[in-house]
């Protein structure tokens, strides 16, 4: 019974608001289309904050929710696919901005499954009494990486973050995470170095990437075979569901509460569908804020905190999948 308890989350949404409608006075598209097939009907987007600055504001939140001195926290684990600088990392910004000054930090990139390979460490973490209160903050700026011609894939997604604060408790907690190495075919988005180097012969180091930087229009920008990250996502959440329920020793109808990764929600349909659970059972929050990677779990979670939803012992699954291509799932009683 090495578990976890949440003792307080918090959340930040931006407050710009973009909606289906906007994007059909720029491309090809309508409301209804990207509604039925997604299941979106608007997103939010920083036009104001950096990454670390959503992170710190959701952290904040998740402090005060909890009753936390940020001197009392151990350890900062950020998750992010977008973040602000190579480094410093955006974990050690948040910890300057809220005063965490006991904390070591670390971010992550697992992209879309980075909170639940977070709670699968933090656990860890908590569990070798190395620490007691761990910080885990998930933020996203994922608009930055969009190809705003790009009809196929640029308005799913959002921004946000979302926060928990975590410390041991004699409770069940069962994880099972995996990976998929994809090689760049069917979800990637390159980093931008441009080299100065002056000496002959170190240009070939790229060659590996060619295809993407032979293609300029296309080589900054988040790129995804739509169909191939359908098929992987049901599949992975799926198998990730029924493994860590087997590992817990539960049936999937014995779930009260499932908060899946917000990608899309026929996705989310199809693998629920998949493990017998309820709809009435699933969380979600992609109609209003589209997919923010690793941020949507967090977020749902404060949302349900806040309204009082979140009732201790609750039989609790998060799972998702992210670009890598990697999956994961958690098995928790609250
Ligand atoms: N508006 C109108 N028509 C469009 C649009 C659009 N925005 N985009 C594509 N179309 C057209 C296509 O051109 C195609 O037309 P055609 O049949 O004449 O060629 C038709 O609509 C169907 O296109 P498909 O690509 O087959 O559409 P699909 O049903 O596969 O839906 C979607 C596309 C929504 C992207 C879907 O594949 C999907 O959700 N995939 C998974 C995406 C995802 O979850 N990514 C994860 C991102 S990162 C992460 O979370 C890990």
């Amino acid at each position: 019974m090495n578990g976890i308890k949440i003792i307080g989350t918090g959340r930040c949404v931006p407050s710009k608001v973009v909606t289906n409608d906007d994007f059909a006075t720029f491309l090809d598209t309508s409301d209804e289309w990207i509604y039925t097939r997604t299941g979106i009907k608007q997103r939010r987007y920083s036009t104001d904050m950096m990454n670390y600055e959503m992170a710190v504001e959701a952290a904040k939140n998740a402090l005060e929710n909890s009753g936390t001195d940020p001197l009392e926290i151990d350890l900062i684990i950020l998750t992010t696919c977008t973040p602000d600088f190579f480094y410093p990392s955006d974990s050690c910004l948040v910890q300057h901005y809220i005063g965490a000054a006991n904390a070591a930090c670390i971010d992550i990139n697992t992209a879309c499954t980075g909170f639940i390979s977070a709670v699968d460490m933090a656990r860890r973490y908590l569990w070798t009494g190395d620490c007691k209160k761990i910080l885990i903050v998930s933020s996203e700026f994922l608009t930055r990486q969009q190809d705003f011609t790009d009809r196929t894939s640029c308005f799913l997604f959002g921004d946000g973050a979302g926060a928990v604060i975590v410390e041991a408790a004699d409770k069940p907690f069962y994880s099972c995470l995996g990976a998929k190495g994809d090689p760049l075919e069917a979800l990637y988005c390159r980093v931008n170095y441009e080299s100065n180097m002056p000496l002959e012969g170190f240009k070939d180091y790229d060659k590996s990437i060619r295809h993407i930087l032979d293609t300029p229009e296309k080589n900054k920008y988040l790129k995804m075979d739509g169909k191939a990250v359908y098929r992987f996502a049901v599949d992975a959440m799926t198998d990730s569901f029924a493994k860590v329920i087997a590992k817990a020793g539960v049936n999937s109808r014995d779930i009260d509460l499932v908060i899946p990764h917000q990608a899309n929600q026929r996705i989310i349909s199809s693998a629920m569908k998949n493990m017998d659970v309820d709809e009435s059972r699933v969380c979600c929050n992609l109609a209003d804020h589209g997919n923010t990677s690793s941020a949507c779990i967090p977020t749902i979670l404060d949302e349900l905190n806040r309204a009082g939803k979140l009732k201790e012992g609750m039989k609790t699954v998060l799972v998702g999948f992210g670009a890598g291509l990697t999956y994961g799932s958690v098995y928790m009683e609250l």
